[in-house]
């Protein structure tokens, strides 16, 4: 069981306000909308929302279960209920914390440095072109070690006085400032092509592999699911917990603001007459042509770009503070480290893995892919057969706190066939694509 001093939530909400903040990330305002608008719209919305529900609930609730049951990190969690074979898994979800955050720091700090620009002078037109500068380079490594800097400090200060009370602090923030964006959206003049840009519905589209792996990578990218994030989140709580609930309550609050944040971006982009300039990259929608509209609003632009630029900022930092506690409650569990030495031994290590993402965006590019489709899917797909088949008696652990639910023997057959079938069917797909681009990495070309 847990040792007398693991740390602990202070309240229900402080737990799922942590949880909420770690699913909601850059992954929903700079990934989802663009995936939803280039892959058939609403059609995409709706497959999104049925995976989340038949794919990544299931996950999460699992990893939620083996967490709170369990105490401890992934490494000692899964060995707890597993055995020692269940050991290396642990450990490929420390390696996964360690990759993700190495270059979504690099792209946090692409955040900070926009939110620099709108406070100092505004956004120019000309922001297209400096794109490449602000993205590769020293000014890129620099933004992403100061944003490593603050997340090491809010991790280092603890569970309860630095994640808990930021993200208490910050979310509630996002939430309005998102909302109120979507709703000034709404007014401007040409909203209504920006809507039907983001989800006119197109059904066909959703027939191709390309568009499931890319749905199912993000869901579990967006929930924060398959490297024990989750996991490690829940194992600061206490059995009086109703784990069903906060996992529906979380993986609403994760749609809600991915969906939200598109009402936001296409109507800017089409207001503003910036259509043809939504580029071929997801980065792009937002690095790029946002801040081109910003900067055509004038003053309003200037508050308008800060406030969305901020959102982005809080949504990276409590995504990034949950990628960085895997990491350092695993050093904690494995070498007995003081929070503090984990959390800038750990945060000091990613920070320089970083150097390679922020020195060459294709390397960025690359550890994206590899990190949702290999690292996340194929996580979630062991998780899978964890819950489903080695740990003894999941349902009793979820029942704690939560009394009979009725569904969960059904849970529980998701996770032994259904999820990873489907797992399985979008691995097959998606690791030769990611293994290729792997090799012409390295190849240079
Ligand atoms: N869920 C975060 C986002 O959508 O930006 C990213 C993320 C955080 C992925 C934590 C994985 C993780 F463990």
């Amino acid at each position: 069981m847990a040792g007398p001093g693991r740390e602990r939530w202070s309240s229900k909400s402080g737990f799922v306000l942590a949880a909420v903040g770690s699913a909601v990330g850059l992954g929903n305002m700079w990934r989802f909308s663009y995936l939803a608008a280039e892959n058939g719209g609403a059609a995409f919305v709706i497959l999104y929302v049925v995976l989340t529900l038949a794919v990544g609930l299931p996950v999460l609730l699992a990893e939620m279960a083996i967490g709170r049951g369990a105490q401890h990190a992934p490494v000692r969690a899964l060995a707890h209920f597993g055995g020692d074979a269940w050991k290396p898994l642990g450990m490929i979800f420390v390696a996964a914390g360690f990759v993700i955050l190495s270059y979504y720091g690099v792209i946090a700090g692409w955040t900070l440095r926009y939110a620099w620009i709108v406070l100092s002078n505004g956004f120019t037109t000309e922001i297209a072109d400096r794109f490449g500068d602000i993205s590769e380079g020293w000014d890129a490594f620099a933004f992403h070690v100061g944003f490593m800097v603050v997340t090491i400090i809010i991790v280092g200060h603890g569970v309860k006085a630095g994640i808990e009370r930021a993200s208490v602090l910050l979310m509630p923030l996002l939430f309005t400032i998102v909302v109120g964006l979507a709703i000034y959206a709404a007014t401007l003049d040409g909203a209504g092509a920006g809507y039907d840009y983001y989800l006119s519905a197109d059904f066909s589209k959703l027939w191709h592999p390309q568009v499931l792996q890319d749905a199912a990578g993000q869901a579990f990218f967006s929930l924060s699911l398959g490297m024990g994030a989750m996991l490690t989140y829940a194992s600061y709580l206490d059995r009086d917990q109703n784990l069903p609930n906060e996992s529906v309550v979380i993986a609403g609050a994760d749609v809600g603001i991915a969906f939200v944040a598109g009402l936001v971006v296409f109507p800017l982009i089409f207001a503003l007459g910036l259509s043809d300039k939504v580029s071929g990259s997801t980065v792009g929608a937002l690095f790029i042509t946002l801040p081109q509209a910003f900067a055509e609003m004038g003053g309003v632009g200037r508050v308008v770009g800060l406030l969305f630029f901020f959102a982005l900022i809080v949504g990276a930092l409590t995504s990034a503070m949950s990628l960085l506690e895997v990491v350092v409650s695993s050093a904690i569990d494995r070498f007995g480290w003081s929070r503090v030495q984990a959390a800038w031994l750990c945060g000091g290590a990613i920070t320089v893995l970083g150097s390679f993402a922020a020195f060459d965006i294709r390397v960025l590019d690359v550890s994206d892919q590899f990190a949702n489709n290999i690292l996340l899917l194929g996580g979630g797909f062991a998780l899978c057969l964890f819950v489903g088949w080695a740990m003894p008696d999941p349902e009793s652990e979820v029942r704690a706190g939560a009394g009979n639910v009725p569904w969960l023997p059904v849970w529980r057959n998701l996770l032994r066939f259904v999820v990873p079938v489907f797992l399985g069917y979008v691995l097959v797909q998606a690791v030769p694509d990611t293994l290729i681009a792997i090799a012409d990495l390295f190849s240079g070309s």
